[in-house]
Parts: C-alpha cells; sequence; structure tokens
C-alpha cells in the first residue's frame, strides 16, 4: 500500500513540542500495522510571518492539497503577530478552502482523570460547523477612528451548509447513542437561528430513529454542567461550538486532553487534525504542554485515513497512560515524560 502523505504543520508556541509527539507516536504505532507515513514538515508560523511577511506561501494551500492528512500544532502568537492576521493566514483559510465543514470534537473523560464535575459519567461529541456562520468573515468598518465608527459582521447561514453539518451530526448519533442535541438561540436570532431550527426539524423527519432535541445555547451551556449525561451528540454553529467546545475541555479535565478533527466528509482535499488548545505562548518555554490532545487529534486522523488498528493502538495507549496517573493534572508531568510514557505503551 501506498503511504499516507502527512503535512506536518507545528506553528506556534506549544505546536512544536506536542506535533512532535503526536508524529512520534502515531509512526511507531503504524509501523507495528504495516502502515507507511510519510511526513514533510512545515515552518509556516509567526515566526515566518515575521520574515516573509505571510504565514504560509502564496501557494501554500496548492502545497497542502497534495497531502492526505495535516497534523497542525496551534497557531497564534500575539505579542509577535496579531490573531486577526495570524490565525486569517493559516488556519481559518484551511478550514473554508478545503471545505472542511465538520469539526469534531469528543468530550470525554479518559480514565485516572478527575474532571472538575466529579462525575465518571461524561462523553460528548461535539460538532462545530466550520465554514461559515459567524466566521464568516463578511463585514467591513467605516469612519475608522472618529466619533462616527461603524462595525459590521455579518453571519451567514446558507442552507447548503446548515443541512450539511446537522446532517453530519444525525449520522454521529447513529453511531453512538442515538440523541442529537441541536444548538442555537432562535429566541433572539429571529432569522438564522430559526431557520437552523426549521433545517432540524426537516431532517429530524429522515431519522426517526434518532432522539432530537433543541437547546438554546445559553441553556446547553447550563446543561453541560448541570446533566452531562443527558448529552450526546451536540450540533452547533461555528461560534457556539467554538465556546461549548472550550467549556467541553474544562469538563474533561482541561485543554490539554480536548483533541479535534477538521474534517472534509467529502475528502475532495486534505482534512486537519489539531487539539484544541492553542499555542499558550506563557508556558511555551516550560516543556509542560500536555501531548495528550495532539496526540489523540493524530489519533483521529488515522481513523479518517482508515487505520483503524493503528488508531485504536494510539488510544489504548493514552488510555494506559492517564490510567497510570501519568499526564492527569496540569504541570504535574513534562511534555517528554508523558509522550515517553504514551510511546512505551504503544502495543
Ligand atoms: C479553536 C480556536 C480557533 C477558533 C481560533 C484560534 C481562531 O479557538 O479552534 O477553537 O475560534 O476556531
Ligand atoms: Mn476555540
Amino acid at each position: 500500500m501506498a503511504a499516507h502523505k502527512i503535512a506536518l504543520i507545528p506553528g506556534d508556541g506549544i505546536g512544536t513540542p506536542v506535533t512532535q509527539a503526536a508524529w512520534k507516536v502515531i509512526s511507531q504505532a503504524c509501523a507495528l500495522d504495516g502502515v507507511e507515513l510519510d511526513g514533510t514538515w512545515l515552518d509556516w508560523s509567526c515566526d515566518t510571518f515575521l520574515k516573509t511577511g505571510r504565514m504560509m506561501p502564496e501557494d501554500g494551500s496548492e502545497t497542502l492539497r497534495a497531502f492526505d492528512g495535516i497534523l497542525l500544532g496551534a497557531v497564534g502568537w500575539p505579542q509577535k503577530v496579531p490573531d486577526s492576521v495570524s490565525l486569517h493566514g493559516l488556519l481559518l483559510p484551511i478550514r473554508k478552502n478545503f471545505t472542511q465543514y465538520a469539526n469534531i470534537r469528543p468530550h470525554r473523560l479518559l480514565p485516572g482523570v478527575v474532571g472538575p464535575l466529579r462525575t465518571d459519567n461524561f462523553d460528548i461529541l461535539c460538532i462545530r460547523e466550520n465554514t461559515e456562520g459567524e466566521y464568516s468573515g463578511a463585514g467591513g468598518r467605516v469612519h475608522q477612528g472618529t466619533a462616527d465608527e461603524v462595525a459590521v459582521e455579518t453571519s451567514i447561514f446558507t442552507r447548503k451548509g446548515v443541512e450539511r453539518i446537522l446532517r453530519f451530526g444525525f449520522e454521529q448519533a447513529r453511531k453512538r447513542r442515538g440523541k442529537l442535541a441541536s444548538v442555537t438561540k432562535s429566541n433572539a436570532q429571529k432569522y438564522s437561528m430559526v431557520f437552523w431550527d426549521e433545517v432540524t426539524d426537516q431532517l429530524a423527519a429522515e431519522y426517526p430513529d434518532i432522539e432530537v432535541s433543541r437547546y438554546h445555547v445559553d441553556a446547553i451551556a447550563a446543561r453541560f454542567v448541570m446533566a452531562p449525561e443527558t448529552l450526546d451528540v451536540v450540533v452547533a454553529s461555528n461560534l457556539f461550538g467554538d465556546i461549548l467546545t472550550d467549556l467541553g475541555a474544562a469538563i474533561q479535565g482541561g485543554l490539554g486532553f480536548a483533541a479535534s478533527a477538521n474534517i472534509n466528509p467529502d475528502r475532495s482535499a486534505p482534512s486537519m487534525f489539531e487539539p484544541v488548545h492553542g499555542s499558550a505562548p506563557d508556558i511555551a518555554h516550560l516543556g509542560i504542554a500536555n501531548p495528550i490532545a495532539a496526540i489523540w487529534s493524530a489519533a483521529m486522523m488515522l481513523e479518517h485515513l482508515g487505520e483503524t488498528a493503528s488508531a485504536a493502538r494510539v488510544m489504548a495507549a493514552i488510555e494506559a497512560t492517564t490510567a497510570a496517573g501519568i499526564g492527569t493534572t496540569p504541570g504535574q508531568n513534562s511534555t517528554d515524560e508523558i509522550t515517553r510514557a504514551v510511546s512505551d505503551r504503544i502495543v
């Protein structure tokens, strides 16, 4: 079988050590299954921006298109480059240009991890719309710097976009506990969110086996904390999903455990896999970033590439590591210690 061509973009801050950790661990797992990975490291980052004026080369998108998967660490170092420049120069255009419309974020407690809720019963799969909505980038500013200044940023919700993300959520619910929660704010936002509710109802008729609930985003935020066991698959717009997945990460024990996959389900372009945590410049020099979120994201990549056996090896090694009490509390173990522990448990 041909090797899987993987683009590795460590990016900024702790993105580098966690991407190196993830690559080491998945390479080891794949070797046991005779699966070949062909990695290409791309130094696209804020430092690259300072040198070249671009986060990625002009033909960066074309370069990436040739890969089977993209493993990304983190983007952003606001002291060097404003986030509004760095994110719009690298992470966000990849999600949009490659139609990675489904951002999958699993939130569950790994063995040995005690989350802030002190419950064992926490397993939510968030499906975040990833290409439009509040992140569409439609807007502008006029009369800048004057008393008459106006800033407009319009959310865009298309039938195609809303329908495909909800459908993706319904399919995920079928593979899990058969429950779908659709998130809006249709009591206040009477166009886009009422539209989202309508599409939810239309699709629900096609999935009679799925139990559908509609929640307002504020109410479901409370439910994440008060009754998380009532939730299974949660489908939300780009911004609502962004916020709810940091909450999900916190409940699963911290951002060091939160993995994500930016999926192009049609496979017309590569998908991208990244930990949710970001670049964390404040701890970047300390060597204590938890690589588990990145390793888990890389396991999701193997799964997407059809390498389910290797993916399962990686997940089992992560779980054996946390079950042994390694990497379960922030700052307790170094990045290297956790990586070695996972690596030692790849069997
Ligand atoms: C995330 C991040 C990004 C987002 C930022 C860095 C633009 O918070 O992946 O959750 O909002 O999508
Ligand atoms: Mn976020």
